[in-house]
């Protein structure tokens, strides 16, 4: 079953999102594989966003997402990464729609409350970044004909 990596950020930390946001995956109806709050260091901050080290906001971006403890979860189910990604809504909260989680609560790109895997590669990739093994669960819900 499908796996992916989702992170609410310092703000949604700081802004007691983190309910609404768990809330928001469990009644959609995917299953909660790994959940922990922890403190980004800087150098995993720089590995994860490894990708953007050449762009101008580097810099803001690991200084915001260490500034604080974050929410590290990993979710599964059939479609994850691309619908948690819609859930989320787009990057620049001022573009994402009502409803998604950035659409409802973010007022800023760097600030945007939550982060989730692009791909099943960054999936597979940040997951093993954050999660231990033995941190990531398998079990099946008893009303497994509705929900993973
Ligand atoms: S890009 O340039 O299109 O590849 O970047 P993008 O996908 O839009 O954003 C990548 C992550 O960088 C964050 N970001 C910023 N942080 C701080 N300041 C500014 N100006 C800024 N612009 C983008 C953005 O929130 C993305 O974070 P994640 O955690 O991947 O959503």
């Amino acid at each position: 079953m499908e796996q992916t990596f989702l992170m609410v950020k310092p703000d949604g930390v700081q802004r007691n999102l983190v309910g609404d946001i768990v809330s928001r995956f469990e009644r959609k109806g995917f299953k909660l594989a790994g959940a922990k709050l922890m403190q980004i260091s800087d150098e995993l901050a720089k590995t994860h966003y490894g990708e953007h080290q050449d762009k101008p906001f580097f810099g803001e971006l690991v200084e915001f997402i260490t500034s604080g403890p974050v929410f590290a979860m990993v979710w599964e189910g059939e479609n994850v990464i691309s619908t948690a990604r819609d859930m989320m809504g787009k990057t620049n909260p001022l573009e994402a729609a009502p409803g998604t989680i950035r659409g409802d609560y973010g007022m800023t790109v760097g600030k945007n409350i939550i982060h989730g895997s692009d791909s099943s590669e960054s999936a597979k990739k940040e997951i093993g970044l954050f999660f231990q093994e033995d941190e990531i669960k398998s079990y099946s819900k008893q009303d497994s004909e509705w929900i993973y």
